[in-house]
């Protein structure tokens, strides 16, 4: 199992104000910073792109940046996001044409590569990928808002995920998104996440060093 991960996603952040809540939250604790991006046509949101990524880095931000593509034409973005400063890159098998070639790209650009399951996609897209894939996120929700319910599915499937993952050997992540709050998180963890986004659980509250800090003691019960 990896080290947990708390990754803030700044779907809920101030965007008027990006470059000081994302300083702030990572100060607050946070390990990784969690890059909602979404087209309006794979799911029914509009974000931000490679460039709000490249503005970030310019501002100093250092933590890994972890992109979550909500996008059809994936290839089309992976050499922007690796050029603008992404960590690791994910995406949902069925926005892919060739699954394989787009985990080829991700690497190849030098980052890491992650496939993304919707609560009702199947895991079987990860049959012939494994060794191809440095990490598998779940989503929680439905992708394209933030401030939804955890899906109680997902808990089994976290549970096959994990299985997976130990038998392979393969030091791969397991991430889980939508709904992680302090009061679930202890559950989540137990089902085997071990990284976990969370917009509005930390970005909703005036304290994000305590509420990363209740979480944290969480995950150590
Ligand atoms: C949903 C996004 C999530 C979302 C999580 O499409 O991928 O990252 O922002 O938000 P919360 O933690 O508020 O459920
Ligand atoms: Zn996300």
């Amino acid at each position: 199992r990896q080290p947990f991960w708390i990754a803030p996603s700044i779907l809920s952040a101030d965007f008027a104000r990006l470059g000081q809540d994302v300083s702030a939250v990572l100060a607050a604790g946070a390990d990784v910073v969690h890059f909602d991006v979404m087209d309006n046509h794979y799911v029914p949101n509009l974000t931000f792109g490679p460039m709000v990524c490249q503005a970030l880095r310019q501002y100093g931000i250092q933590a890994p940046v972890d992109v979550h593509l909500m996008v059809e034409n994936v290839d089309s973005l992976v050499p922007a996001f690796a050029e603008a400063g992404a960590s690791m890159i994910s995406f949902h098998p069925e926005a892919s044409q060739h699954i394989d070639r787009t985990l080829q790209l991700i690497r190849q650009h030098g980052c890491q590569a992650g496939l993304v399951f919707n609560p009702a996609t199947p895991l079987s897209y990860l049959d012939y990928v494994l060794d191809k894939v440095d990490m598998v996120l779940l989503m929680s929700v439905n992708p394209g808002f933030g401030g939804q319910s955890f899906i109680p599915s997902t808990l089994k499937k976290l549970e096959q995920v994990r299985a997976l993952i130990d038998q392979s050997g393969l030091a791969i992540r397991l991430e889980v998104d939508g709904g992680v709050k302090v009061d679930n998180i202890a559950e989540i963890a137990a089902a085997g996440a071990d990284t976990f986004v969370a917009g509005s659980a930390i970005f909703g509250q005036p304290d994000y060093q305590a509420v990363i800090a209740q979480m944290r003691a969480e995950l150590a019960k």
